[in-house]
């Protein structure tokens, strides 16, 4: 089978659990050669052997996407070892993490200035770190004859609509409209820029989340198709939005929510 990313080489970040782990996964069945950064060393290093244990090619590095020098140093890392970098798939995201006590989603007044700024550090500077080392590698590429290059960043239904708490579903709304105003940026370049948003996800992201039966059938419901995102199904909208099959898609910001952003589903 030809792959859809044969000879091309690609970062994922947070690349050692959920949406990270299966894009490395589905990526590398295309003929990327991946490189999977985590910030636990260890679960990249998982990610990346099972990329190896299906034929696949694949390296693992930790990086805190937060640490602007720690990104660039994880891209010099890549092209020194692949030769050169095709796509960044700025992925890794956090959430508030449950406090003991408190129901529901979190108010945004009960929500502490170091959470809301650990969120941002991750999930906004994070991708803008993504973006700002991966568009100087390409920047440079192009000097050297290898113009174009694709970033994909993970926001959320979050970043479209109101949904979950604020200081999260802020971070995301920031990642959304970084991908658009980078992608008319970076359009007359051929870099394209473009999202994958997606819905409730049984992962690691909250504690729980990936054991409870219970947990998954009430995500399923909020959601009109009826069922939570598995994170295989965010690896293919990356993987469309990473490949020449969207070569003439950019400041998309692509829900994989189930038809949660659509709109009021009509009453049954
Ligand atoms: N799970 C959901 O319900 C859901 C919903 C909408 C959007 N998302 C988004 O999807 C993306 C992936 O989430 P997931 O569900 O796969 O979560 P996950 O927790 O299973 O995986 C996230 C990975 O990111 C890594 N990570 C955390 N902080 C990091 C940092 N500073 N630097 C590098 N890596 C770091 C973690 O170690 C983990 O391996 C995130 O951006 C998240 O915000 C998730």
């Amino acid at each position: 089978m030809q792959g859809l990313l044969d000879g091309r080489n690609v970062i994922v970040t947070g690349a050692g659990s959920g949406v990270g782990r299966a894009a490395c996964l589905l990526f590398a069945r295309h003929g990327a050669k991946v490189m999977a950064l985590d910030i636990g060393l260890e679960a990249a290093q998982a990610t990346a052997d099972m990329v190896s244990a299906e034929g696949g090619t694949a390296l693992a590095r930790a990086c805190d996407v937060g640490d602007a020098a720690a990104v660039d140093a994880a891209v010099a890392a890549t092209v020194e070892a692949f030769g050169w970098l095709d796509v960044i798939y700025n992925n890794a995201g956090i959430t508030l993490q449950p406090r003991a006590g408190y129901q529901g989603v979190r108010k945004f007044i009960d929500t502490d200035d170091d959470e809301i700024e650990r969120i941002y550090r991750v999930n906004v500077n994070g991708v803008i770190n993504g973006c700002k080392a991966a568009i100087r590698q390409f920047e440079a590429q192009a000097r050297e004859g290898r113009p174009g290059g694709v970033i994909v960043n993970t926001a959320s239904v979050a970043g479209l609509i109101g949904w979950g708490g604020s200081a999260y579903g802020s971070s995301k709304g920031a990642v959304t409209l970084l991908t658009k105003t980078l992608a008319l940026e970076l359009a007359a370049q051929g870099i394209r820029v473009n999202s994958v948003c997606p819905a409730g996800m049984p992962t690691n992201f909250l504690p729980g989340l990936q054991t409870s039966d219970a947990a998954k059938a009430s995500m399923g419901a909020t959601h009109p198709l009826g069922r939570p995102i598995d994170p295989m199904d965010c690896a293919n909208a990356a993987l469309f939005l990473a490949s020449d099959l969207s070569s003439n898609i950019t400041g998309v910001n692509l829900p994989v929510d189930g038809g949660l952003s659509a709109g009021i589903p009509p009453r049954r």
